[in-house]
């Protein structure tokens, strides 16, 4: 599916995190930074669309629905270009410094909200991609899974008072579709993609999460302190 994509080098750690709405991403995002700031590791918490100032400004455009009188394609290439911003202003610098990086949605988001649901051609999305991402592709991507129905009414409650979203208004088939979508990312890229079943709670999810990057960024420390010995 994305083998196409070139991945490049780099001496942190990149780590998204998918799915559908009210799935709890930010919480378990903040939660698992944490953890590793206690071990000591540089944690950057970003999010998608947005974390640059040049995408921050196309993320308004994008949720407001400002630009879904101008079809689909349109609303991938700003998602693109926000993306390209971010990962050449914000992600690429910290994962060369060595960061750990935490992104809420990334390029899968892409892939099922624009590609699968938005009825693009998957070519089309994977060529946005590699442009948008040049080689900055996730180590590890955890999709939080749960049925769409309970997601929905977890961030209705969540945003109660504040109108729904683009993307939050589509109907419960769109965002069902949209986690068949996760799961056949995560079946096609098992060795990236990690899926947490969401309906648990808070705590146990956290700790699936945490056995999951934990070790990856482990890794990482023994990487650094074994090149720095070498240099020495
Ligand atoms: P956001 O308010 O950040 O919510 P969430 O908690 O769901 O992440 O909204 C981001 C919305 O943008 C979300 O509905 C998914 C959508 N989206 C896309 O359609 N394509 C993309 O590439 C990205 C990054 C997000």
């Amino acid at each position: 599916m994305s083998a196409e994509i070139r991945v490049a080098e780099h001496s942190g750690l990149f780590v998204t995190f998918e799915g559908g709405e009210g799935a709890g991403k930010s919480t378990q995002i903040r939660r698992l930074a944490d953890q590793l700031r206690r071990r000591g590791h540089d944690v950057l918490v970003t999010r998608e669309p947005g974390g640059s100032p040049g995408a921050e400004a196309v993320r308004h455009v994008l949720l407001s629905g400002a630009a879904e009188e101008f079809g689909v394609r349109m609303e991938a290439i700003l998602f693109a270009a926000a993306r390209n911003d971010h990962v050449e202003e914000v992600i690429r610098p910290a994962l060369e410094s060595g960061a750990v990086v935490l992104c809420d949605r990334f390029i899968d988001s892409s892939r099922v909200y624009q590609g699968v649901t938005g009825n693009l051609e998957w070519d089309f999305i994977e060529r946005l991609q590699r442009i948008a991402i040049d080689g900055v592709m996730p180590d590890c991507t955890l999709i939080l899974d749960l049925p769409a129905e309970i997601g929905l009414k977890r961030a209705r409650k969540r945003g109660a008072g504040n109108a729904p979203d683009r993307f939050e208004r589509e109907e419960i088939e769109t965002h069902e579709k949209r986690r068949e979508a996760y799961l056949e990312i995560a079946e096609a890229e098992p060795e990236r993609c990690h899926i947490v079943n969401a309906e648990r709670s808070e705590e146990e999810i956290a700790d699936e999460i945490f056995a999951v990057v934990e070790p990856l960024a482990r890794e990482l420390g023994f990487t650094h302190s074994s090149s720095a010995e070498s240099v020495g």
